[in-house]
């Protein structure tokens, strides 16, 4: 399939991009490089031995983005993965997250209307299920998100939907977990400027950038008191769309999947497990709880391994081994 990336520099989709080259599909990426550089696009270059297309456009700019459709032509299927993602300054911002992460999606929709193009797949997120009455959480549980990024995630979700009902759109959206960990080269990986996330902290600790990692609380009640997530290996995820354009090119309608392993691990198991994979202990201290935050949360992914025939292969040590890879390879990421 020819299909069109947006948010093609970044971090899933640069380790997505990977695997659906292998699998033959033609890429036609975008990106505005606001959370990334143009380094990832050549190393995925370098990796899969293919050239890519690539074209520097903001999503807000509906002309520019409609002149990709315009000379591409026969866009087979999108995979959406462009939006800005951090929890904490959605808060700050919420107004710049609704404008990008909505707006720009208004007018990705509009171009495929225009364009017909009628399959998709979203990166959407289990923060659309806020703080879940049950873990693991099924796919039908009730979503209630607790901050404007996770807002702009369920309002996404729904005007997908209302599109594809209107316009008979096949729609695979996917709600990721926690993704963790780099491809096994150490050449791409995950690289904030500063993290927000808890394994890309750890790394930068781990490799003395950072003094120590603050862990969010150790009186929740969880299996030692610090938060439990469900981390899924970054390669996973990325075959995860390779098995949903897979499932855009033989059935028609709306799936939705949890991304996930099912399995969790807590703060601290995952502090442990990142000292193993760099040889030494890594300094950390408790802090208070973080604003906002939930004791655990897991997919329920049995959808996924039925519907789709997708299941996490990577354990925890496959993460933590190749985010310290990539971080060892890479100290200041991309940004050499
Ligand atoms: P990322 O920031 O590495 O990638 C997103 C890319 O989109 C970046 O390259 C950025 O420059 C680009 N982008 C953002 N706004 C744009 C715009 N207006 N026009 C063009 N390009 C734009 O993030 P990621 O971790 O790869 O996340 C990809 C998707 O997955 C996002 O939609 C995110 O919300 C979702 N997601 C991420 C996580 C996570 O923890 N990483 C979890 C669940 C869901
Ligand atoms: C994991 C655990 C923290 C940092 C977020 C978004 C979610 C999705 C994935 C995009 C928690 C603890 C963290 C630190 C810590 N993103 N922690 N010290 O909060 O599960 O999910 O990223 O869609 O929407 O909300 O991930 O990596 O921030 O935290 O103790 O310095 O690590 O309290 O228990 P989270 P996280």
């Amino acid at each position: 399939m020819k299909i069109l990336i947006t948010g093609g520099a970044g971090y899933i989709a640069s380790h997505t991009n990977i695997e659906l080259l292998k699998e033959g599909h033609e890429l036609v990426l975008v990106d505005n490089f606001c959370n990334s550089v143009y380094e990832s696009v050549k190393r995925v270059e370098a990796i899969s031995g293919n050239k890519l297309k690539f074209y520097e456009v903001d999503l807000l700019n509906i002309n520019d983005l409609e002149s990709v459709f315009e000379k591409e032509q026969n866009i087979d299927a999108v995979i959406h993965f462009a939006a800005l993602k951090a929890v904490g300054e959605s808060v700050e911002k919420p107004l710049n997250y609704y404008e990008n992460n909505i707006s720009g999606s208004l007018n990705l929709y509009k171009c495929m209307k225009k364009y017909n193009v009628v399959n998709f797949v979203f990166s959407s997120s289990a923060t659309v299920y806020g703080d879940p009455e049950e873990s693991p959480v099924k796919e039908d549980a009730r979503i209630g998100a607790t901050n404007p990024y996770g807002h702009t995630k369920v309002m996404m979700e729904q005007i997908l939907l209302d599109a594809a009902d209107a316009y008979n759109w096949n729609v695979v959206i996917l709600r990721y977990f926690n993704p963790a960990g780099a491809h096994e080269s150490g050449k791409i990986g995950e690289d904030p400027e500063y993290p927000a996330n808890l394994l890309p902290f750890v790394s930068q600790v781990a490799a003395g950038i950072r003094k120590k990692v603050v862990v969010f609380g150790d009186d929740w009640d969880t299996i030692d008191g610090t938060g439990v997530r469900d981390y899924i290996h970054i390669v996973d995820l990325a075959k995860a769309h390779v098995k949903a354009i897979d499932k855009l090119s033989n059935s028609k309608g709306t799936f939705i999947y949890n991304i996930g392993t099912g399995r969790g691990y807590s703060v601290l198991e995952m502090i442990k497990a990142f000292g193993k994979a760099c040889g030494h202990e890594v300094p950390y201290e408790v802090g208070p709880r973080r604003s906002g935050d939930i004791a655990e949360v897991l997919a329920d992914p049995t959808k996924a391994n039925s519907e789709l025939g997708w299941k996490a292969e990577y354990g925890l040590e496959d993460m933590v081994n190749s985010a310290w890879k990539w971080q060892s390879m890479n100290p200041k990421g991309y940004r050499e």
